[in-house]
């Protein structure tokens, strides 16, 4: 089974991810945690280009297929063989992410930001999908305590907010697989409806 975790920065999705992997390790489950973008010698070059290296400005265009070209690597090298080991692999961004930051963050053509996001999960889609849903600002506030910036942190407020709206839309979309969590509650809380919601589908 694949979760993935998605919502805007600061959100406190990574947080989630790690403490559902704990939990679901430390009951017998065989899960594993990973992330995007970053996985793999692959995956860490497409990350330090799109996240740190100030000296080339990406297109877009550039920004999305570097995007989904690490998703396809980490899909074929290690979500893939994972999901058919058996293992419940929990993501930490996945290919939602595309669509809403290149199709509604950098208003890229929304079909062609579509199919490219779909094309680069080779076909493994998620059975469920946690949205951490916060105002834009309580997630940029809390960034700014937490000290490793990166290019898109520093994008605009309104950059921001497209953001949080295009994961609305997309929810709706789908509102079997995605379930949105008010995230702007302890970190406890959010645990606990997140532990039930995953025990229930196991089950
Ligand atoms: P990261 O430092 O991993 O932060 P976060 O905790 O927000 O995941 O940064 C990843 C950034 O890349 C984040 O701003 C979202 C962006 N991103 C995209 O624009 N498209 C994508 O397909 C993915 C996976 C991430």
């Amino acid at each position: 089974m694949l979760i993935t975790f998605e919502g805007i920065e600061g959100c406190g999705k990574s947080t989630q991810a790690k403490l559902l992997h704990e939990f679901l390790a430390a009951h017998g489950y065989d899960a594993v945690l990973t992330r995007e973008p970053g996985w793999g010698r692959l995956g860490e070059l497409i990350r330090t280009l799109i996240l740190e290296e100030r000296e080339v400005e990406l297109d877009p265009v550039s920004e999305l297929c570097l995007f989904c070209a690490d998703r396809a690597q980490h899909v074929k090298d290690f979500i893939s063989p994972c999901l058919k080991d058996g293992k419940i692999v929990i993501c930490d961004r996945y290919f939602d992410s595309t669509v809403v930051y290149q199709g509604y963050g950098r208003r890229l053509d929304m079909r062609f930001v579509n199919k490219a996001a779909k094309a680069s999960t080779l076909g493994t889609v998620p059975e469920l999908t946690f949205l951490l849903n916060l105002p834009v600002r309580k997630g940029l506030s809390r960034l700014r305590g937490r000290g490793d910036i990166t290019k898109m942190d520093e994008e605009p407020l309104e950059f921001h907010e497209l953001i949080r709206q295009g994961y609305m839309v997309v929810a709706r979309r789908e509102p079997e697989r995605i379930i949105k969590i008010n995230a702007d509650r302890s970190v406890e809380d959010i645990h606990g409806d997140i532990k039930s919601i995953v025990l229930s589908r196991l089950s």
